[in-house]
């Protein structure tokens, strides 16, 4: 005899849900010894470290990354030495250096380079201020050149070219007194450039061992 639909419908439900019930079972117990199976190795790895052997299995060369393309090394190999190794081409003075100055500096400097808010820039070895600036603290012209092109401004660092640097330091060097306002300042001229504040350095060149401990 046909059954009545309502009542076909309710073993049919009965026996979904126990199928589910036995699904939903699996599933657990698969993740449970899944986990265990993992916990289990990362113990193994751990123990592994310990006894120094867990790199034997590895490769020598995970595949990431890629070798750094010349472009690439020499965006970031900008140094500037005390004797002006690597000063860039280029050539400055302080009158176009005054211009860009109030344009990107300024603001944060104050107009002449002592007002701030940030750093007092120009003070001379006698500035009574006791401000650390370039005249009175800095003893090589090159690290002007090599701190700006680095570093400034602040919020907006590597974006000036090396010709505004050169302006740049010249007329910093120059509203601290160090040169005068026509001096063109490049590779060859910047080094050559004496620091008043030189005298108040000496050369570091301890080499460690038991007389600086
Ligand atoms: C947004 C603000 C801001 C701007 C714009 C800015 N600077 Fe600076 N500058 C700073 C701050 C802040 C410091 C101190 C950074 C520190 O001590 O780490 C600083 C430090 C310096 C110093 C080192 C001072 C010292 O004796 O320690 C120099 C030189 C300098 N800035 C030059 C420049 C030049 C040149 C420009 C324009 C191209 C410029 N700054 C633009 C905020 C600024």
């Amino acid at each position: 005899m046909p059954c009545q639909k309502a009542i076909c419908r309710r073993v049919n439900m009965s026996k979904i849900r126990k199928q589910f019930t036995v699904f939903c079972c699996w599933c657990a117990l698969t993740l449970l010894c899944g986990s265990c199976r993992e916990n289990k190795n990362r113990s193994g790895d751990g123990v592994a470290a310990l006894s120094g052997t867990a790199t034997s299995g590895w490769p020598a060369r995970f595949g990431w990354g890629k070798p750094a393309t010349d472009a690439e090394i020499s965006a970031l190999d900008i140094d500037v030495r005390p004797d002006g190794k690597g000063l860039p081409a280029g050539v400055g003075n302080a009158v176009e250096g005054k211009t860009v100055y109030l344009q990107k500096c300024a603001a944060c400097h104050g107009l002449s380079g002592r007002e701030g808010p940030q750093a007092q820039l120009v003070g001379s070895v006698d500035d009574t201020t006791k401000a650390k600036t370039i005249g009175n603290y800095w003893p090589y012209a090159t690290t002007v050149f090599d701190y700006i092109r680095r570093t400034m401004p602040y919020n907006t660092p590597g974006s000036l070219t090396n010709e505004e640097v050169y302006n740049l330091t010249a007329f910093l060097l120059s509203a601290n007194k160090i040169i005068d306002s026509t001096t063109r300042l490049d590779a060859a001229t910047l080094p050559g450039v004496h620091m008043p504040a030189q005298k108040n350095f000496v050369p570091d060149d301890r080499h460690g061992g038991p007389e600086i401990r």
